[in-house]
């Protein structure tokens, strides 16, 4: 069955994040055991439990994928708590998001540290316990292959930080490297651009904002938190099984024009 994840362990980093929860719910709807990682200990907890009470197998570790020994450990009880480790998602990110000209060189390599540095490091240490057949998937964002418009950033919106891009580029790039280093063992490394997927607190306050994301978008509108999920599902199951080194706009055609 070409979607079907029954037997596999999945770790997600950032899972309790807003597009993080809807992708851990699709992984454990296909059959698969899911660690819940995040920052947030609680929510990552309060998830877990989520999938637990919809009849899915859901465990919860807390991750700082900017600390090299926080990403062994939870990579380490991955294997522990589920026997094997198959899929990594990793959907953690940071930005500061100030202005470039406040933008300081700590608060740079601080983003850095996470969406680059820590998107290597925790990739490193799940492909050396990953079996034959697994799957990497990188989240890059459509900001990693083209530039926010600036008037779509009208106060009281922040324009969308020149660290977050930079990084998300590179993200692009880190997939091509590890696909082509692990494709021999049989590990395939792919990444998802996702467009403009403002979460539930944004649609609420700033409609405005919303409308204006909408109008850049061939489709016209928005995506929806299980617009992800369904694309993560497919890079980590059987279906994608001859997909390597890709990166996968999934952004209603927004850099299409
Ligand atoms: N939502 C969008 O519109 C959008 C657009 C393009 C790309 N993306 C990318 O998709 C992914 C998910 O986005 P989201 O909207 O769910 O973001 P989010 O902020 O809702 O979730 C991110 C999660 O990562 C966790 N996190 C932050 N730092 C961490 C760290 N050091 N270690 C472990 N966990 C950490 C946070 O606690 C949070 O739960 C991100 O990589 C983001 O850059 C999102």
């Amino acid at each position: 069955m070409l979607f079907d994840l029954s037997g596999k362990v999945a770790l997600v980093a950032g899972g309790a994040g807003y597009l993080g929860q809807a992708i851990c719910l699709a992984l454990a709807e296909q059959g698969a055991v899911v660690m819940v990682a995040d920052l947030a200990r609680e929510r990552a907890e309060a998830l877990a439990a989520d999938i637990a009470a919809r009849g899915g197998k859901g465990h919860a570790v807390e991750l700082d994928v900017a600390d090299e020994a926080s990403s062994q450990a939870a990579v380490a009880r991955t294997v522990a708590d589920c026997g094997r480790l198959d899929v990594l998602v990793n959907a953690a990110c940071f930005s500061v998001g100030k202005s470039l000209d406040d933008l300081s060189a700590e608060e740079f390599d601080r983003a850095n540290r996470v969406n680059l540095t820590g998107a290597f490091l925790l990739a490193r240490e799940a492909a050396r316990v990953m079996p034959p057949g697994s799957s990497v998937i990188l989240f890059a964002s459509m900001y990693g292959l083209v530039a926010p418009d600036p008037r779509v950033y009208q106060p009281p919106m922040t324009p969308n930080p020149i660290e977050y891009g930079v990084g998300k580029a590179g993200v692009i790039q880190m997939a091509k490297y590890l696909a082509v280093s692990w494709g021999e063992r049989g590990i395939r490394v792919n990444a998802i651009a996702p467009g403009p997927f403002p979460n539930s607190a944004v649609q609420q306050q700033h409609p405005e904002f919303v409308q204006r994301l909408a109008g850049k978008v061939p489709l016209g509108r928005i995506g929806r938190q299980d617009e992800i999920a369904g694309t993560v599902v497919f890079l980590a199951a059987d279906a994608s099984s001859y997909l390597n080194g890709a990166t996968l706009s999934v952004d209603g055609g927004w850099t299409a024009w």
